[in-house]
């Protein structure tokens, strides 16, 4: 410890209530990534840590031995001083705390604050106060992709609902006037239109599921290389020309237990963006891999076994500076890009399987993705 002012746990002098830390040798008050406030039986501070320090901006020195009021003179949000609204000290004595709430110090400076009431004894006398503190820039930062989220999505439906509402209104008031030329014209947009805001729709749907982490994955056996044939069949039958892609599968493929739906999402946006954003020939490489597994800090992950997809064209490819990007949400690298959902569903979808996906260059100068899945157990013996 090289600071002068870190406080041992127990805080220096304090040694009574603290001695169960004995268990933890050598851990200090300081050691805890929030902020930790303590008040004594007379309500003065006895021990202001580190990261106490950092958040409210205050001096360690300053406050140690001051009453809590006066030291931490924290309002609520309507400018209520707090020490007086929840009286820990003189208060409700069955009250065992409080709930993290949004205060601020004077300045509008925000801190997240909860507290806890140590007792003697059930409904006996308060003999400490324990104040937890954090700082709000996460969850501010949280709260600012939200909000972005909602404006971009209402963008997004804003569009195509103005061409449905036009197109309709135009039709419903001039319905005479129309040949069936232009009407079935009009009618064929409204379709289309009515088509992206369902697809958006279903997008922004498996998106909440990604990010809440409740995408469930129903393994079965899976043929990836069939599943990639099905693909280009249909491709094929909707006008693409058949020499546009070469299908090349590794005879030695291991069992793959994936959720087959999912993979046919993960096929589909790939092939999709490949035809679409891509150019020329299109190649998707089936082989077996020996993949590495996720890793945790200093542990390598566990090999295993697994296919990997790779998928590549000849069109623009991804410009290097963007590469880390076509994997965020709404990211699109040029005009005749979708929603810009796609790609990010995949990786989502790639990672539930415990599997991984990249982007490259093409050898031949277009974009290459490449996703990897270990080959899985299935669901009946999980
Ligand atoms: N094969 C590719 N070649 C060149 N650019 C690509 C390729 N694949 C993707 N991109 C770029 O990455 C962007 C994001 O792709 P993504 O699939 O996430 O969205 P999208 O295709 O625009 O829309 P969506 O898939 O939601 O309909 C695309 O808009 C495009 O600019
Ligand atoms: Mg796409």
């Amino acid at each position: 410890m090289g600071d002068p002012g870190a406080q041992p746990f127990p805080a220096a002098g304090e040694a009574g209530p603290f001695d169960d830390g004995a268990a933890l040798p050598g851990i200090t008050v300081d050691d805890l990534p929030d902020g930790l406030v303590v008040a004594d039986q007379d309500g003065r501070i006895v021990v202001f840590n580190t990261a106490a320090a950092r958040i409210t901006g205050l001096d360690r020195q300053r406050v140690l031995g001051r009453p809590l009021a006066e030291a931490l003179p924290l309002e609520d949000l309507e400018g209520r001083r707090w020490w007086t609204l929840t009286d820990p000290y003189g208060g409700l004595y069955t009250r065992v705390g409080q709930p993290e709430r949004n205060l601020l110090l004077p300045g509008g400076h925000e801190i997240l604050v909860s507290a806890r009431y140590v007792r003697a004894f059930p409904t006996g006398p308060v003999l400490r106060v324990v104040i937890g503190l954090r700082g709000t820039e996460a969850r501010r930062r949280t709260e600012r992709s939200h909000a972005e989220l909602i404006a971009t999505v209402a963008h997004e439906l804003r569009s195509p609902l103005t061409s449905v509402k036009g197109f309709t209104a135009t039709l419903l008031a001039k319905w005479e006037r129309f040949t069936d030329d232009q009407k079935r014209l009009m009618l064929e947009t409204v379709d289309a239109d009515a088509n992206r805001v369902t697809r958006l729709i279903a997008e922004l749907l498996d998106i909440s599921r990604i990010d809440a982490g409740r995408l469930e994955v129903r393994r079965q056996k899976v043929d990836i290389a069939a599943a990639v044939r099905r693909h280009v069949e249909s491709h094929v039958a909707t006008g693409q020309r058949v020499e546009r892609f070469v299908v090349r599968v590794n005879p030695h493929l291991p069992d793959l237990w994936a959720d087959a739906d999912k993979i046919d999402q993960i096929l589909g946006n790939l092939l999709e963006n490949a035809v679409r954003h891509g150019e020329g020939r299109v190649t998707i490489d089936v082989d077996p891999v020996r993949a590495q597994g996720p890793s945790a800090p200093g542990k390598p992950g566990a090999v295993m076994e697994g296919t990997a997809v790779t998928v590549s064209d000849e069109g623009p490819g991804i410009p290097e500076e963007s590469m880390n990007r076509v994997f965020t949400r709404f990211w699109r690298g040029s005009k005749r890009g979708g929603t810009g959902l796609g790609l990010y569903i995949v990786k989502g979808l790639i990672e539930a399987h415990g599997g991984d996906i990249a982007v490259g260059r093409a050898p031949g100068g277009g974009a290459q993705f490449r996703f990897t899945l270990p080959v899985g157990t299935p669901a009946a013996l999980v």
